[in-house]
C-alpha cells in the first residue's frame, strides 16, 4: 500500500445484477441469459475499488445500511480493505441496478432502483478531520449537501496553504442541478452521455458550453475539464484552455463495460496523485486503464 494520504471517495454504494447476453434482449420476450453475477457497484463505490486495486489507500464515505441485504456490500468493502469509519447507517434495503451486457455489441444498459435510500449529509460529512486528505473525489449527486461539502473543503484550503486538499467530480447526472458544483473543483470528467442529452455533439463543443453556462452560473470555469468520449478517446482542457486529444487503446474483445468509466475516474486520479502526471499525460493513463478493465470483467485485473 502506498504511503500518501487515502483518497477520500464520497457518493453511494449499491448492488449490480448483472446478466451476460448475446444480445440486447428484445422487448417482452422470456429469454436466458449465458450468464451472470452480482457485485457491489456504484460510482464512487467503484472508484474506491479500483484505486485500491492500483494500490492507494482508500476510504469510501456514502450512506452504508444495517438490512440483511447491504451485507454483501459490507463484506467487500471489508475484503479490499476500504475503509467505512466515517460512514452513517440506515436500516433500509439498498439501492440496486439490473445491468444487461450485450456480448455483440460490448454495451451496458443500466436501470438504476435507488428507492429514496438516504444519502450522507453535510453534517455526516463535518465529523470528518479534513486534515487527514489530500484528495476527495465527488460523485455529482445531491447537490444541495455536496455543496456544502465542497465548501468546506475550499475553506480548509484558504485556511492550509500548504496542506491544500484537491476536489475531483464525477458528472454524470442531472446536468441542471450539479451544474454548480463545478466552481469548486480542480478537475471534472464530464460524461458524453450528459453531453449528448444537452445535445452537445463533439468533445470542443461540450468544453466551450459547459464552461459558458457555468461562467454565467458562477462566474467562475473548470480549471481541468476532462471528457471520456467513449471508443474515440477522451479529451482534455486546462484552465489555460489548452485543449488535447487522447487516443483510446482499443480491445480486441470487449468482455465487460460496467464500470469503465469509473476505472478511468481511477485511473486518472491515481495518474495524477501518485505518478504526478500532466493532464494530458493522466488522461492517456486513465485511457489505458479504462481499456484494460473492460479486457476481463470485474476490477481485479486492472493493476
Ligand atoms: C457504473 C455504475 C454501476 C451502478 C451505476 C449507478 O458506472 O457505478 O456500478 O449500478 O453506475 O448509476
Amino acid at each position: 500500500m502506498s504511503d500518501l494520504k487515502p483518497v477520500l471517495c464520497v457518493g453511494c454504494t449499491v448492488i449490480d445484477f448483472v446478466t451476460i447476453n448475446s444480445s440486447f434482449p428484445i422487448e417482452d420476450t422470456d429469454r436466458r441469459c449465458n450468464d451472470g453475477f452480482w457485485r457491489r457497484g456504484g460510482n464512487a463505490s467503484n472508484v474506491s475499488t479500483v484505486l485500491q486495486v492500483l494500490g492507494l489507500n482508500v476510504e469510501f464515505f456514502g450512506m452504508l445500511s444495517n438490512s440483511d441485504g447491504f451485507r454483501v456490500l459490507l463484506d467487500d468493502l471489508d475484503r479490499r480493505q476500504i475503509d467505512t469509519r466515517h460512514c452513517p447507517r440506515t436500516e433500509q434495503d439498498p439501492p440496486f441496478s439490473s445491468v444487461i451486457l450485450a456480448q455483440d455489441s460490448g454495451t451496458r444498459t443500466i436501470v438504476h432502483c435507488n428507492k429514496n435510500f438516504p444519502q450522507i449529509t453535510y453534517e455526516d460529512f463535518q465529523k470528518i478531520d479534513l486534515t487527514q486528505y489530500s484528495w476527495i473525489h465527488f460523485e455529482a449527486r445531491n447537490p444541495t449537501e455536496t455543496m456544502r461539502m465542497m465548501q468546506a473543503i475550499v475553506e480548509h484550503n484558504n485556511r492550509n496553504q500548504n496542506e491544500r486538499i484537491v476536489i475531483s467530480l464525477d458528472f454524470e447526472i442531472r446536468y441542471e442541478e450539479n451544474l454548480q458544483l463545478c466552481q469548486y473543483c480542480d478537475y471534472v470528467v464530464f460524461s458524453k452521455e450528459l453531453a449528448s442529452q444537452q445535445n452537445w455533439r463533439t468533445p470542443r463543443q461540450t468544453c466551450d458550453e459547459l464552461n459558458r453556462t457555468l461562467a454565467v452560473l458562477t462566474g467562475k470555469t473548470i480549471p481541468n475539464l476532462i471528457i471520456p468520449w467513449s471508443s474515440a478517446g477522451a479529451v482534455c482542457q486546462d484552465a489555460d484552455r489548452n485543449y488535447n486529444e487522447l487516443k483510446p487503446y482499443k480491445q480486441a474483445k470487449v468482455v465487460d463495460t460496467l464500470g469503465a468509466g469509473d476505472s478511468f475516474m481511477a485511473g486518472f486520479i491515481y495518474a495524477t496523485y501518485v505518478n504526478g502526471l500532466s493532464l494530458p499525460q493522466a488522461v492517456d493513463f486513465a485511457n489505458r486503464v479504462a481499456s484494460h478493465k473492460i479486457a476481463k470483467f470485474g476490477y481485479d485485473h486492472v493493476a
